[in-house]
Formats: C-alpha cells, structure tokens, sequence
C-alpha cells in the first residue's frame, strides 16, 4: 500500500518502538467500537471507514480533492462508523493499485459531487430513511427533508433557484458535526451568524424583496443579549422562532404561539380575555406590534399610556375604551413606582440613622412583586384584572412610606430626647459651676 510505505520509510526506528504497541492498541480499540457500531450495510468484512481506498488514495491528492480526507476525526459520519462510499458510493475496496476509475463505479452508485440542487435528496437518501437511521439512533428525527420541502428553502430549491440554503450551506459539508457540539455551525451561539451568511448579506439577497437587518437587529436584542452575554441558551436565536428546517416567517395566527412557547404567561393573557369580555384581539395579540420581532428591547414602563412612547396609541384614539384604559393603567404603575420609590428612600434615611426597618423592607417587597405583576397584566386588556394588582402594590408601597415616616419620627423623638438631656446636663454643670464659685468666693472663716 503506497501510504503505509510511505510512512514507514521516514519514520526513525525509534517510533517504531512506540507505533507498534500503539496501532495493536488502537485495532483493539476499533475493533470493540466497530462491533457496537459496524454499520449494517457494510460488506460483511469490508473496510473500515478510515481503511478504504477512498480515504487512503484522496489523502495523497490536492485541494479539493484532499479536504475531505482532513475532517474524518470530527465529522460525524465517520464517527459514527460511516465513510465517504456512504455517502457518494463506489467502490471502497477498488482502486488501492492507483487506479480511479475502479473506484468511482457508477454501477455501485458512484455519484461523483452532487449538483447544489440535489443536495437535499443526496442527504435525505439516508435522513430521511426511519429504517436506516433508526439502526444507528433509535430516537433520531428523520423529518428533516420533508420539513425542508415546506421551508421558503426548500420551495424555491425545487423552483431550481440555487441561491436557497440547502443541507450543507447550515451544516458544512465535510465537517458535519453533531448539532449539540459547541463548534457545530448550528448550535445556539452560531446560528445566527450561519444564517447571516445570507441574509445579512446585500449582493446575495439582492434579487429578493427581503431586508438584510435581522441579523443585526437580532444582536442588538434582549434575546441576543441573554444568549451571547448572559449564556442562557433557553434565550431564542434564528431557528427557535423560524423553525431549524421549516423555515418561514410566522404568520399573524402563529407569531403569539411562537413567542407565547417561551413566553406563557402573555400569551394566555390575552385569550383569557377574549372569553371573559367577548372580544377579538387578534390583531393585537401578535406580540410584534407592540415588541418588533428580531429587535425585541426591555420593555419600559412609558411603552403603556398615551405619551411618546405608548404602544397603545397605535390603535386607540382618545375617548375609546382602550385609550382610557391605557391611561388609567400609565397612572397606576406611575403611581406605585413612585410610591415605591418613596418609600424606599425614607427607609434606606432611617436605616442610616440606626433604625431598625428590616421587617419594613421586608414587607415592601409585596409591592415590588405587583408592580411585576402589573407590568404582566397589561397583556390581559382588563382593567379590573389590572387594578387589583397594581392597587395592592400601591397599599402595600403606602405602607411603606408610613413605616418609614413612622421611623423618621421615631429618630426626631430620639433626638429631641437626647437634645433634652443635653441641655439639662449642661444646666446642671452651669448650675454646679456657679455653685462651685459661690463655695468659693465665701471668706474663710
Ligand atoms: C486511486 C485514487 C482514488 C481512489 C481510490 C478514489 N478516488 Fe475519488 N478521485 C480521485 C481523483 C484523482 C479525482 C479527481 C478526478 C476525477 O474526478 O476522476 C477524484 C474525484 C472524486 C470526487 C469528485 C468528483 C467530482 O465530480 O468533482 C468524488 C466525490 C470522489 N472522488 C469520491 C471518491 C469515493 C467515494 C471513493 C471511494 C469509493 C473514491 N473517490 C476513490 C482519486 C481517487
Ligand atoms: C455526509 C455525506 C458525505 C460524506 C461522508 C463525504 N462526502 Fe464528499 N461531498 C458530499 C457533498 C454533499 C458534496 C457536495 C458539496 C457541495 O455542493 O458543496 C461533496 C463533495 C465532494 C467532493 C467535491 C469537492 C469540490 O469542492 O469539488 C469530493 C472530492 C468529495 N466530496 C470527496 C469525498 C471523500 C474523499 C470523502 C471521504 C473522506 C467524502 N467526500 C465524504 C457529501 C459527503
Ligand atoms: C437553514 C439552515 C438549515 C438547513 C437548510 C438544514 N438544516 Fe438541519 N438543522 C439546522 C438547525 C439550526 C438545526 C439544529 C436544531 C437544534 O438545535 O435542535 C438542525 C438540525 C439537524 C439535524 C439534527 C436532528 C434534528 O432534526 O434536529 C439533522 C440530522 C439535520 N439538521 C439534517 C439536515 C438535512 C438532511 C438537511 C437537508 C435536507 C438540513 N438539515 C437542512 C439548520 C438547517
Ligand atoms: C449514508 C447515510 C447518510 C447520508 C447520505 C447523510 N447522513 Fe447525516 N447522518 C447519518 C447517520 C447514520 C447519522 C447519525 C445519526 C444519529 O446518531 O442520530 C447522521 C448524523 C448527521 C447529523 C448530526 C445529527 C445530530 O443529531 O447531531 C447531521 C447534522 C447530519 N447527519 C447532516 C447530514 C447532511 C447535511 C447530509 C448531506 C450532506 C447527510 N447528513 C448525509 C447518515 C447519513
Ligand atoms: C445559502 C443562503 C441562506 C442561508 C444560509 C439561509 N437562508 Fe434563509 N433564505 C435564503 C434565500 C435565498 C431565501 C429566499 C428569499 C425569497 O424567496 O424571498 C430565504 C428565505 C428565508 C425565509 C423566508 C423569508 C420570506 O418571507 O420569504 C426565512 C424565514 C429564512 N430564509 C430564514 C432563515 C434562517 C432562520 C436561516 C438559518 C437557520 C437561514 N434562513 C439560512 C438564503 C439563505
Ligand atoms: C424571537 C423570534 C425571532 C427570532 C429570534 C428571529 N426571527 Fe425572523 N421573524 C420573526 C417573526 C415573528 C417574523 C415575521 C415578520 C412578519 O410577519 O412581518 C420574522 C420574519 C423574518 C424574515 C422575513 C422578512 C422580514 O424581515 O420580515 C426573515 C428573512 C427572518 N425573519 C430571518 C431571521 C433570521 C436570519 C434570524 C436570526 C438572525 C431571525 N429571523 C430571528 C421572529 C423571529
Ligand atoms: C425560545 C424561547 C423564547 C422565545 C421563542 C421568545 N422569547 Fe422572549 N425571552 C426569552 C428569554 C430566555 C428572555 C430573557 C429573560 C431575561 O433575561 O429576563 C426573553 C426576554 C424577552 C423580553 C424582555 C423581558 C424582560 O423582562 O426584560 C421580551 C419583551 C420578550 N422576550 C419578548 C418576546 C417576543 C415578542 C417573542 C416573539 C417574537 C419572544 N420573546 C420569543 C425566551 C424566548
Ligand atoms: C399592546 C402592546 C403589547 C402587546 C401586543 C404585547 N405586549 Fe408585551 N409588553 C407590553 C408592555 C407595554 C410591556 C411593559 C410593561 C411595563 O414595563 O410597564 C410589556 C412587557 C412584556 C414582557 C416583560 C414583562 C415584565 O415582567 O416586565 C414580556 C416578556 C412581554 N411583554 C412579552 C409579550 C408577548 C410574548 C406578547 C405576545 C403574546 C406580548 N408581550 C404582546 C405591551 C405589549
Ligand atoms: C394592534 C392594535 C392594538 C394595540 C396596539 C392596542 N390595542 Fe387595545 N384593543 C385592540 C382591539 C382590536 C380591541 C378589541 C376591542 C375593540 O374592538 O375595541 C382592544 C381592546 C382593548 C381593551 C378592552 C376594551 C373593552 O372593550 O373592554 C383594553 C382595556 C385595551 N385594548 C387596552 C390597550 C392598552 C393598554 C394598549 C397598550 C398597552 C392597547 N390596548 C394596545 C387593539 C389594540
């Protein structure tokens, strides 16, 4: 075999010492990992997927040719016990005397590389396949291709259009890893930027109607942040929202589904009240009218109300239902962050003073847990529902702000009893000075 000549011609004799010991023990090893994995389709006693003439002759060639020799040890087709023949066919055992031809066999169904076009079906030859993947992995998906046929990809892929994504744009060719790998091109952290590949790029959008922002406004966002800063990998990228293989944008129907799958709680809000007050809020139940899709930022209390940054003015005009509502709804969490606020402050005064307030900041923290709570309800459009908490957080901020009252008087009538007892101390000293001096002046007798 050329290679192995190859090999032991420049080795020195000294690694012979060690390559001996060493290739027995890794031929025990593959042998113990090719019994768990051989995969079935294999030629009972045929190559091993690093042994066939595929590998050993496109190792020694150029380029193209050579690359993708260079990522068996991460692709996951090797690892898991499949080589290049699976993939484009041939003849693994042929071809180890030089001669190409014997190897590309299109009777063993050697498919050369695939036009861009068909790289969908060469992969879902397999992945698409339940009894074959389910040899290997009996809990893998195998709805990749037909998802991918109902994908804007996947219809304009048919339509012969080449600048759609198709398998290899997402996953790489010859490097494909498994997805929940770190370095994977789909992997949380990655995504984005392997979506943005094209969408973020003008001259390949070009003949599309489409924008080229959502990359980066997607950065730019609360989601983004919470993924790339705060390492939350629960925290939505590109394919969360669009679907890994189906990818289309969500239509008015499905946007509160997608968002409400993470985001519950809204969601439900708004279908509560639908029932409980005979509505239809569906034009408002898309939470992108109010929060943007690829740009979604902390949300700000001014986004209820009426002023410049209102949300709600968008559909509501003065003396509507909804606009009072907003108003009333703008007041009250203006009215308990306030409140809040003050109560805070005269606590934190007393505090430095030497007070004792911690049952009292203890007990604010209902109003804290209503103000979040209000912040929620304003997805209900119930008023009523809105009130009880945001007026519970106001009572119990109020009472706050009387304990902390309660406490600055407290410390006054400390220091009005301390400026008390300073002032007799010092009449007394005056009083005993002065007597001092009268014992004194008194002639002796
Ligand atoms: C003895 C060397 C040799 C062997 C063995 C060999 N190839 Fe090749 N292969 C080549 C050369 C040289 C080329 C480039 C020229 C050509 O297309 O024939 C090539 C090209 C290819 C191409 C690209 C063809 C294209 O359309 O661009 C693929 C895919 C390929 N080989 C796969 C295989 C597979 C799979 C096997 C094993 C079944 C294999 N090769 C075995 C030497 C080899
Ligand atoms: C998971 C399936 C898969 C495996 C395994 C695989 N290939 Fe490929 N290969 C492809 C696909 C798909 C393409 C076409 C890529 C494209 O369109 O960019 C391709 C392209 C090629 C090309 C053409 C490269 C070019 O840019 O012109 C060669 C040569 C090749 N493969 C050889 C090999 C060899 C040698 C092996 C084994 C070391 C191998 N392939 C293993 C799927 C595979
Ligand atoms: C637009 C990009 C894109 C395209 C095109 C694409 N994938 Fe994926 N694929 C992904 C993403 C993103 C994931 C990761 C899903 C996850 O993290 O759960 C994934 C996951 C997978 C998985 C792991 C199992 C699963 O379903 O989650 C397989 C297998 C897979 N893709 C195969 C394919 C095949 C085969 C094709 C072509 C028919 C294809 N993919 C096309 C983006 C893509
Ligand atoms: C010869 C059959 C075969 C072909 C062809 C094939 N695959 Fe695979 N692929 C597999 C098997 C088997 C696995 C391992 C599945 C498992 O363990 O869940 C796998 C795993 C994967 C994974 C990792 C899945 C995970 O859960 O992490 C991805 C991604 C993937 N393949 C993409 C592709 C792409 C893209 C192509 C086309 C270029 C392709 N495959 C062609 C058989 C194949
Ligand atoms: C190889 C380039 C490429 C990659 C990579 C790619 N796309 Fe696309 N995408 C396109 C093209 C081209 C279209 C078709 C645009 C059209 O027809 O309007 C498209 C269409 C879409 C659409 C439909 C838009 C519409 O309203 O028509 C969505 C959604 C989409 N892609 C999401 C994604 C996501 C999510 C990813 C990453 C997981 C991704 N794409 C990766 C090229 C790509
Ligand atoms: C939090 C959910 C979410 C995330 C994350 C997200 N999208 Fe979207 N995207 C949407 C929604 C919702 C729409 C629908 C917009 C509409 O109907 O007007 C959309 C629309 C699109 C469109 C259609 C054109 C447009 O701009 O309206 C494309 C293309 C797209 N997204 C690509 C991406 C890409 C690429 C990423 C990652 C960088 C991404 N999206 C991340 C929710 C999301
Ligand atoms: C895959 C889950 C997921 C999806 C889907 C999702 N989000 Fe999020 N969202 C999160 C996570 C995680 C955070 C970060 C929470 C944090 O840091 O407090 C977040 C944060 C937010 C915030 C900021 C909350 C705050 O208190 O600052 C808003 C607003 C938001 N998302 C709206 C949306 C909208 C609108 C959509 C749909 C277009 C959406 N989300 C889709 C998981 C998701
Ligand atoms: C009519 C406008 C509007 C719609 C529609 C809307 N939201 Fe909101 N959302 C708001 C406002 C206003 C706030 C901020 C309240 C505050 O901070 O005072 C907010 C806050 C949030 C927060 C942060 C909650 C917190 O604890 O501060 C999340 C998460 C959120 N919205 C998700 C959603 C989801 C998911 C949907 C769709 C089901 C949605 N929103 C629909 C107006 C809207
Ligand atoms: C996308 C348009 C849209 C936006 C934005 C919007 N609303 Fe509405 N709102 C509606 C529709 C539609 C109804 C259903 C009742 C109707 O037809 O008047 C409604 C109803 C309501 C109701 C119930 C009225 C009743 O009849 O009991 C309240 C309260 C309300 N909205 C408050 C708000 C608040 C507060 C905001 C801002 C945070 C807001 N809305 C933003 C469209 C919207």
């Amino acid at each position: 075999m050329r290679n192995s000549r190859l090999l032991l011609r420049s080795a020195p004799g000294w690694w012979l010492l060690l390559a001996v010991p060493a290739v027995v023990l890794l031929a025990l090893l593959g042998a113990v990992h090719a019994a768990a994995a051989e995969p079935q389709h294999l030629a009972p006693g045929g190559p091993r997927p690093l042994e066939t003439s595929c590998v050993s002759c496109h190792a020694q060639l150029d380029d193209a040719l050579l690359e993708p020799t260079r990522h068996t040890g991460d692709d996951i087709h090797f690892l898991k016990g499949l080589s290049c023949h699976d993939c484009h066919g041939g003849n693994p055992a042929a071809g180890a005397d030089g001669d190409p031809e014997a190897a590309h066999d299109r009777k063993l169904g050697w498919t050369g590389k695939p036009v861009r076009g068909q790289v969908p079906a060469f992969c879902a030859r397999c992945h698409a396949d339940a009894a074959f993947m389910k040899r290997f992995n009996p809990h893998t998906r195998i709805d990749q291709y037909s998802e991918y046929r109902t994908s804007v990809h996947g219809r304009r892929n048919a339509e012969g259009d080449e600048r759609a994504a198709v398998c290899v744009d997402c996953h790489g060719v010859h490097s494909i890893r498994a997805v929940s790998d770190p370095r994977s091109p789909v992997y949380p952290t990655r995504v984005a930027e392997t979506c943005g590949t094209c969408h973020a790029d003008e001259n390949r959008m070009r003949h599309y109607s489409l924008a080229t922002t959502q990359y980066a406004e997607y950065r730019k966002s609360v989601h983004a942040r919470a993924l790339y800063e705060g390492g939350d990998t629960s925290a939505p990228t590109c394919n969360d929202c669009h679907g890994s293989h189906g990818a289309v944008p969500p239509g008015v129907e499905n946007v509160a589904a997608v968002c409400g799958s993470c985001h519950g709680r809204e969601a439900t809000l708004f279908r509560e009240t639908e029932a409980k007050l005979k509505l239809d809020l569906t034009p408002c139940i898309q939470c992108m009218v109010c929060h943007g899709n690829h740009a979604v930022s902390p949300p700000t209390d001014g986004m209820v109300g009426v002023g410049a940054d209102s949300t709600c003015t968008g559909c509501h005009v003065e003396e509507d239902k909804g606009y009072k509502a907003a108003v009333r709804m703008a007041d009250s969490i203006h009215g308990l962050v306030e409140r809040l606020r003050e109560a805070s402050d005269r606590l934190d005064l007393a505090e430095r003073a030497g007070v004792e307030v911690g049952p009292d900041r203890f007990a604010l923290q209902e109003a804290r847990d209503q103000l979040v709570e209000a912040r929620v309800l304003v997805h209900s459009f119930d008023l009523e529902r809105f009130l009880i908490a945001a007026q519970k957080g106001i009572a119990a901020a109020d009472a706050g702000v009387a304990a902390g009252k309660r406490a600055a008087a407290e410390l006054r009538t400390r220091r009005a009893g301390l400026g008390l007892s300073l002032v007799i101390i010092v009449a007394v000293i005056i009083a005993l000075a002065l007597k001092v001096r009268e014992v004194d002046r008194k002639p002796a007798t």
